[in-house]
């Protein structure tokens, strides 16, 4: 309560300096593409039927919607936040095939997701389990599938596109996890982020892996493109978990994994770089970057501040209640007797590798208004 209190304050105050005006009517439909941090449901579609899944099960969803939602976290991910901020409706994900008027935004977020191809993964032994097919290829190609019943090109093509808002991303996150679950030193995680960089550049650039008629999101009209970068993934309670380490100068000031961060900062680094190239090339389209790692190192090292409990910076939300991180991997949040903390608002991480609500309303708010965006969306939206 104390947190979402204190996020009320600065979001006030942070209005009033800015000047913005909430509900910006320009643009009038938002377009999503990324893993879990972002997904509304998509997950939940597509694995339930070939792996046991958890998130479709309480106290996931408790804190906004009052059931599970599809929605890795207690309550609301970041994209619903900007969603409610434009006057947009939160948006449907892509695989429910939702009746819904798809003309003002889908999602087609994965829970999972990859930049690079999961064949990539597959043929270089660097898959831990089956994944799913769900990488940012994939997502293109179901907003290609898709996008008669948004655009029709032939008539409107410029126009199509040019009050919409695209998000391509959080990628990256599940690429480095699964090439550190394959056992990879430090150095050899680093040398695929040129790799998984390009694929999210060449994403925002052109939407479609297809040549014979490449269809552009900057290039057909799309004026607005936000690319987060990745989170300091280091201060996961899984990732504490899993990785943990006897060597103290393994662990950073505030008790994070340093080499996961530093991958995660090297990758922010050069993504940030790409991001510059794009502008460069494409000075007609905004083109924001997202950042998704400071706002994060930001409740970590002023957590009282934040309304989150000392003891319990690196803790689990929602989880069986052992370990230093109080994450399990044979007993996670949604499996049966897993309970939830008493005030989620009082936790960074909600299940182990999801955010609370609270931290998505704060990322969200952070990337609306500033400062953890490059330019503010409200403001790039409103020139
Ligand atoms: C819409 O855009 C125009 C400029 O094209 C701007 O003057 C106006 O403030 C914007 N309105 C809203 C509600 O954002
Ligand atoms: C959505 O439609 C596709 C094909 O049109 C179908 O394969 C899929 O099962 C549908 N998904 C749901 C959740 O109904
Ligand atoms: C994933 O799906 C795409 C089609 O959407 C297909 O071309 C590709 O071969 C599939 N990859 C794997 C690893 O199954
Ligand atoms: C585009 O054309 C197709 C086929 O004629 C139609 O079904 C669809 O509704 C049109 N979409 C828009 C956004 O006008
Ligand atoms: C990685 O190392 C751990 C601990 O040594 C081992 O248990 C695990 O099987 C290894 N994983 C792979 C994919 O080699
Ligand atoms: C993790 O959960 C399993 C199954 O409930 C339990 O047997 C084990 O003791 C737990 N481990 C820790 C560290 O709490």
């Amino acid at each position: 309560m104390e947190l979402e209190l204190l996020f009320s304050l600065v979001f006030l105050l942070l209005v009033r300096i800015s000047g913005a005006s909430s509900g910006s009517r320009n643009i009038t439909s938002m377009f999503t593409l990324g893993d879990s941090y972002i997904d509304t449901g998509n997950f939940v579609i597509m694995a339930a039927p070939v792996i046991p899944v958890w998130i479709d099960k309480p106290p996931y969803g408790e804190t906004f919607f009052g059931r599970p939602s599809g929605r890795p976290s207690d309550g609301r991910v970041i994209i619903d936040f900007i969603a409610e901020e434009l006057g947009l409706p939160f948006l449907p994900a892509s695989l429910a095939n939702s009746s819904d008027d798809v003309s003002r935004g889908v999602n087609f977020a994965v829970g999972g997701a990859t930049a690079i191809d999961v064949g990539f993964f597959e043929r270089n032994s660097l898959a831990p389990f089956k994944l799913l097919n769900n990488s940012l290829d994939v997502q293109l190609a179901w907003f290609e599938k898709l996008r008669p019943s948004l655009c029709n090109t032939t008539e409107d093509s410029r126009g199509c596109f040019s009050k919409s808002l695209f998000i391509v991303g959080e990628f990256g996150v599940n690429d480095y996890n699964f090439i550190w679950m394959a056992n990879k030193t430090e150095g050899e995680v680093r040398s695929y982020v040129p790799k998984v960089v390009k694929t999210i550049a060449l994403a925002v650039e052109s939407s479609s892996s297809s040549s014979d008629r490449p269809a552009e999101l900057i290039d057909d009209g799309a004026a607005y493109v936000v690319v987060p970068g990745n989170p300091p993934t280091g201060c996961s309670p899984t990732v504490l978990t899993l990785r943990r380490s006897p060597d103290a100068a393994d662990y950073d000031r505030v008790s994070c994994l340093r080499g996961v961060n530093d991958v995660a900062r090297h990758h922010n680094a050069l993504l940030r770089a790409a991001v510059g190239g794009l502008r460069a090339r494409h000075p007609r389209a905004t083109i924001i970057f997202a950042d998704f790692y400071e706002p994060i190192r930001k409740i970590l090292e002023n957590s009282g501040q934040f309304g989150v409990v000392a003891g319990d910076v690196l803790k689990a939300c929602c989880g069986a209640g052992g370990g230093a991180y109080n994450w399990n991997s044979s007993a996670v949040c949604g499996m049966p007797g897993v309970a939830a903390c008493r005030d989620p608002s009082a936790y960074v991480s909600w299940d182990g590798l999801h955010f609370t609500e609270a931290v998505n309303h704060y990322v969200a708010k952070g990337w609306l208004h500033g400062p953890y965006a490059d330019p503010p969306i409200l403001r790039a939206i409103h020139h």
